[in-house]
């Protein structure tokens, strides 16, 4: 049973953990501290017997959007349910903002997650051209809420 609350200054090793591992990408601690400055409440991690295995940054986007900036489940805790937790929390974060859209970037080759964000009801509005340090293009999604 995952346990969904608050992030802590001390989850932020194994945040990076996480994000390095599923996303591939490494950035410094004081990254997450500045981009949470505005909204702690929107950066929100999954524990499971004591240990953060999940984790969902957003941040506000106008007075009436959040984004989610980066969404991630250790890869030995997927299809568990736990990302549907973090996203119903989120949703419900986001509404409590009096937020009326959720919108985020995904890269066009990742279809595991795009899958679960149509799941959630999130639509196709737009692709980013050589979005990624890759090149490789971003879709932008976005939902009513
Ligand atoms: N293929 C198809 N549908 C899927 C998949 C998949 N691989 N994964 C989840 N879903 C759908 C299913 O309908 C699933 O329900 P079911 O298992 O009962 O069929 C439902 O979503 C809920 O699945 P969860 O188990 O709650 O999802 P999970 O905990 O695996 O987390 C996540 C999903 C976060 C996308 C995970 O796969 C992950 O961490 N991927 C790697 C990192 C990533 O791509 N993150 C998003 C990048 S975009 C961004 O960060 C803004």
């Amino acid at each position: 049973m995952v346990d969904v609350r608050n992030f802590r200054y001390d989850d932020l090793d194994r945040i990076a953990e996480i994000v390095s591992s599923s996303l591939g990408e490494y950035y410094p601690k004081s990254l997450y501290l500045e981009k949470s400055r505005d909204w702690e409440d929107g950066f929100i991690v999954g524990v499971e017997n004591g240990r953060v295995v999940a984790m969902l940054l957003g941040i506000i986007q106008g007075r009436f959007e959040t984004r989610i900036l980066m969404f991630a489940v250790d890869k030995r805790f997927r299809r568990k349910g736990i990302g549907h937790e973090l996203m119903n929390r989120f949703i419900s974060l986001s509404m409590a903002r009096e937020a009326k859209r959720i919108s985020l970037e995904v890269r066009r080759s990742n279809l595991e997650a795009i899958r679960f964000y149509e799941k959630y009801g999130f639509q196709n509005t737009g692709v980013l051209l050589m979005y990624y340090s890759d090149l490789e293009d971003g879709l932008k999604m976005a939902k009513n809420i």
